[in-house]
């Protein structure tokens, strides 16, 4: 009723029976599209473009002349962000932003299970809509093309199709709050080092076929409502004015109708933008800023530049309004939708959902004589080494940085899970002494005077008297490790870590390795050490999530979504020499030729028969699994019908547990080169002791199909198919085939 009197108030409305006439566009029963229309067809030029641009670092304007919100914006993907100041990255110092962080994609991806996806989808979006978000800036789902890429922690993995199956419950999940997610960043931003400058330079087939499926099912099928154009370039375009991958693709081929938002200063040129599919333009510093100028968003490429362009015709309104469209229509699924929920922050559910995901997503590497889960009843004393033991970790690395309600570290955690053991701690080496991002510090105080020899002195000398020694390790949020904004230097472990587990693994046979990171590390000490943990980052609940499965209160059912190489020189990227790329002459562009094409990570490692340090989908459990053969229903399938291929899966153990069973099809003869086999089905099923379950995959003629860059189509070939059924892309447990008529 308020708004009806304003809106009345406004328009100059008599009586309050006229005002009782609600406008299409506020009225949520309507139909968004009429809703839409009705709204763009009262603006002004001005007010168009108003919807195009940021009006703060993080928030663009309404039009409060209609009643129509403004749009904020918010990081992602791990947790809500603090509140920054309207013109800075600077935290504004609120006192009740502080969130739950929930463990990082690479930890999700791990969990190989949908539904954990999705339980993460539901609560982040919660957390943005209690903190009034439009817009959630994640998930990320860049591909895992190599281990250095400094952002491959808030990423999903290596492989498409498992990217895209955990993608779009998440997608869901969020936007069943009336929270946009915005999937980023679209497309091929693969490094970090001079993102800006990349040149993308790859073939159609791996475009697409490796690139974009993950982007193409947050569209069509979780029905994301804003995508992020990339920093980086494509066809000498940058992303975010993008001819192929924003009108061919996006929004023509996979019918896109939702907002094209830019990487924060990724739109460079008002033509290129009113013409090449950005919708809004966020965090550019135009020459405004840069002289000091505050609020100078009046500049930006989108928006003063923009309508001196309209108003003299040479940029059209016909442009511009499919822009305003697709902002309104935003705005009308999210902001004017009334009937959303009103979300929740920091509760105890959500806290629940993270060490869940935590839980699953933590991989048992290797363990050696069964040395974990570690008994409560045999360990009075344990030894906790290693700097990632006491570090918060989810302060820092870019703009995923948080500022939490609490963090659980990994000695907390041990610690919390086993009173009665006597739990000493050593540093072992120093890392990253610093905690502080954008003004929100951890609050520790990391200084230590002891040199590097005498801390690993020191740690070894306690590690003799231990029962269990377990180094917490791996890499961190500092630039070069996993970070955004920059690369990783080598793949090898930083700070000299190597030698204080070579110490450790020496002075005691109990030891324990989790290594906490977002990215393969190589283990030079692999067959030192018996037991070895992929930790991640797990966020609020780290500690918590780790001590479960280090006890064995839960049993670990983590996969790899990525491969583990040795060397960095198993990584096809590198192994073609193509990471980071060349500088052109002009030194303005840097190409990144994709020469290895289709063969990335297990593609890789199967064509030229390598041995990884561990493999993609590989992760073990406390108890064992049997399969059987697997079977088909049928020798052959025609082109519009299915087979259908099972295996039996026993769990063969003594306690409960999960197994990841994984399909790869492999097509024995075609006439394109085609990787030796692909992932194109995973269940995860959860086993008593004793029991039995039969894994049924319906393959049909889709998931045959390559993507016929000629015809720039998919399309599969008649001919024998092959179906693998293994515990990891290495781990092949059986076979059969089937024929495509
Ligand atoms: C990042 C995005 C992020 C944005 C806003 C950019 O630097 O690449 O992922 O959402 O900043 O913080």
């Amino acid at each position: 009723m308020i708004r009806q009197i304003l809106f009345s108030a406004i328009f100059g409305a008599a009586t309050l029976t006229e005002a009782a006439a609600t406008p299409l566009y506020l009225n949520d029963d309507a139909d968004i599209e009429a809703r839409v229309e009705d709204a763009l067809n009262r603006m002004t030029l001005e007010e168009k473009v108003g919807l195009l641009h940021a009006q703060s670092k993080f928030s663009s304007r309404g039009v409060s002349r209609l009643g129509i919100p403004e749009v904020w914006c918010t990081d992602g993907p791990h947790g809500i962000r603090a509140e920054v100041k309207w013109d800075e990255w600077d935290q504004a110092g609120w006192t009740n932003d502080s969130c739950v962080a929930f463990p990082a994609l690479t930890c999700l991806a791990a969990t190989w299970n949908p539904d954990m996806a999705m339980a993460y989808g539901q609560a982040i979006g919660e957390e943005a809509r209690y903190r009034k978000k439009t817009v959630l800036l994640g998930p990320g789902v860049n591909m895992y093309r190599s281990p250095l890429c400094g952002r491959n922690f808030e990423y999903m993995g290596e492989d498409p199709y498992l990217a895209s199956v955990m993608v779009v419950p998440y997608v869901q999940g969020v936007q069943s709050n009336g929270v946009a997610a915005c999937v980023k960043h679209y497309a091929l931003n693969n490094q970090e080092d001079w993102r800006d400058a990349v040149n993308v330079v790859v073939d159609d087939r791996t475009l697409h076929e490796i690139y974009l499926p993950a982007f193409k099912a947050a569209v069509c099928d979780g029905g994301a409502w804003a995508i992020m154009g990339g920093y980086n370039l494509y066809n000498n375009e940058h992303c975010c004015h993008n001819q192929v991958l924003l009108n061919d693709i996006l929004k023509h081929d996979w019918g896109f109708d939702g907002v094209v938002i830019s990487d924060w200063a990724g739109v460079h040129d008002t033509r290129e933008a009113a013409h090449k599919g950005i919708d809004m333009e966020f965090g550019t510093w135009t020459d405004g800023l840069k002289n000091g100028k505050k609020n100078a968003y009046d500049d930006y490429y989108m928006a003063d530049p923009y309508i001196r362009f309209l108003r003299t015709g040479e940029l059209s309104h016909k442009e511009l309004d499919d822009k305003a469209r697709r902002v309104l229509r935003l705005i009308m699924r999210t902001e004017m939708n009334r009937k959303r929920p009103y979300g929740s922050f920091s509760s105890p559910e959500h806290y629940a959902a993270a060490r869940r995901i935590g839980d699953e997503g933590i991989v048992l590497l290797q363990n050696k004589g069964n040395l974990l889960p570690i008994d409560r009843n045999k360990a009075s004393r344990i030894l906790v080494v290693g700097e990632n033991a006491v570090k918060m970790m989810t302060v820092g690395g870019g703009s995923s940085s948080l500022k939490v309600q609490r963090e659980i570290t990994p000695l907390e955690g041990i610690m919390a899970a086993c009173p009665g053991c006597a739990v000493d701690f050593e540093r072992g080496y120093v890392g990253d002494t610093g905690g502080e991002y954008n003004g929100v510090v951890s609050g520790q105080n990391l200084n230590e005077t002891r040199t590097a020899s005498q801390l690993i002195a020191d740690a070894v000398a306690k590690a003799k008297g231990a029962d269990y020694v377990i180094f917490f390790g791996g890499l961190n949020k500092a630039d070069h490790q996993d970070a955004e904004g920059s690369d990783r230097l080598g793949m090898a472990l930083p700070y000299h870590q190597d030698d204080v587990i070579e110490a450790l693994a020496k002075a005691n046979p109990n030891f324990i390795v989790v290594n906490i990171s977002g990215n393969g590390v190589e283990m030079p000490w692999i067959n030192k050490v018996p037991a070895v943990l992929q930790g991640w980052y797990v966020g609020s609940e780290a500690g918590e999530a780790l001590a479960d499965v280090i006890f064995g209160d839960v049993n670990p059912s983590g996969r790899l979504p990525m491969t583990f190489y040795a060397t960095l020189n198993q990584c096809s990227a590198h192994s073609v020499g193509q990471f980071p790329g060349v500088w052109r002459d002009n030194e303005k562009i840097q190409d990144c030729n994709y020469a290895e094409g289709l063969l990335t990570g297990y593609r890789w490692i199967d064509a030229k028969k390598l041995k990884p340090l561990f493999p993609f989908g590989h992760g073990l459990s406390y108890t064992t699994f049997s399969y059987s053969k697997p079977k088909v229903n049928s020798g052959s399938m025609t082109a519009d019908g299915s087979v259908e291929i099972t295996v039996d899966v026993t769990n063969t153990g003594s306690r409960e547990g999960a197994e990841v069973v994984q399909l790869y099809l492999a097509d024995v003869k075609s006439s394109v080169p085609r990787p030796v086999k692909e992932l194109k089905g995973f269940r995860k099923v959860h086993l008593n002791p004793g029991q039995t379950a039969t894994v049924t995959f319906k393959v049909t003629e889709d998931m045959l199909r390559f993507y016929d860059d000629k015809a720039g189509e998919w399309r599969s070939e008649p001919g024998k198919f092959e179906a693998h059924i293994g515990s990891s892309s290495t781990d092949i447990k059986g076979k059969t085939d089937f024929n495509l008529l």
